[in-house]
């Protein structure tokens, strides 16, 4: 049911839940054909991954295993590429087939980041799963294994992506209308 502050907010459906599920699907089967019978440590980092996370992990056939990266941005925003770890991952990866498992990728800083900590760790392989892309925003160059979707040049909302930390949990992708960027945080 749409509340009507959100009828101010949501505008289009550009990703139904069924094409969502759909996509997933056919990422997990990739995945599951890559990694033969190889256990899979499934990294996302908090808090919009977890969404694809809990669908594409139920969409794998090898063994899986999950753990969590929790990251800040410097003041200044990610567009410094200044990030740190908040949380580091409970498991060791040594020696492990790691995949990241990420939401959206925009300017490419957060993963490159994350990449970068994680390789210094000698992972057995380390690759990277993304549901939603905006290459055009891309500041860096970044190796992506696994895309879902191009995302329009849209500030959108749901399975995962927040507006004000609203929406994450729409099982469809919608776009957030313009008028409502400028509205005052209630
Ligand atoms: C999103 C996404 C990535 C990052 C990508 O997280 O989950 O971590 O932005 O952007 P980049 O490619 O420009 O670095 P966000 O900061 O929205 O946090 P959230 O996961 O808690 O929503």
């Amino acid at each position: 049911m749409m509340l009507a502050r959100d009828e101010e907010i949501l505008g289009d459906v550009i990703f139904t839940a069924a094409e969502i599920r759909r996509r997933v699907r056919e990422l997990g089967r990739r995945i599951t054909r890559d990694y033969q019978a190889n256990e899979v440590q499934l990294v996302t980092v908090l808090k919009g991954g977890v969404f694809f996370l809990a669908d594409l992990a139920r969409a794998i056939r090898c063994p899986v295993s999950l753990d969590f990266l929790a990251i800040s941005s410097y003041a200044g925003g990610s567009q410094s590429g200044e990030v740190r770890l908040t949380k580091d991952l409970d498991e060791s990866i040594v020696g492990r087939h790691v995949l990241i498992v990420e939401d959206v990728v925009d300017t490419g800083l957060t993963l490159g980041y994350i990449r970068r900590v994680l390789e210094q760790r000698r992972p057995a392989s380390l690759r990277i799963c993304i549901l939603f892309d905006r290459p055009y925003r891309r500041l860096v160059d970044l190796p992506i294994d696994y895309v879902g979707f191009e995302l329009p040049d849209l500030f959108v909302v749901g399975y995962g992506l927040d507006y004000r930390q609203r929406y994450r949990n729409l099982p469809e992708v919608r776009a957030v209308k313009p008028e409502a960027l400028a509205l005052p945080e209630r």
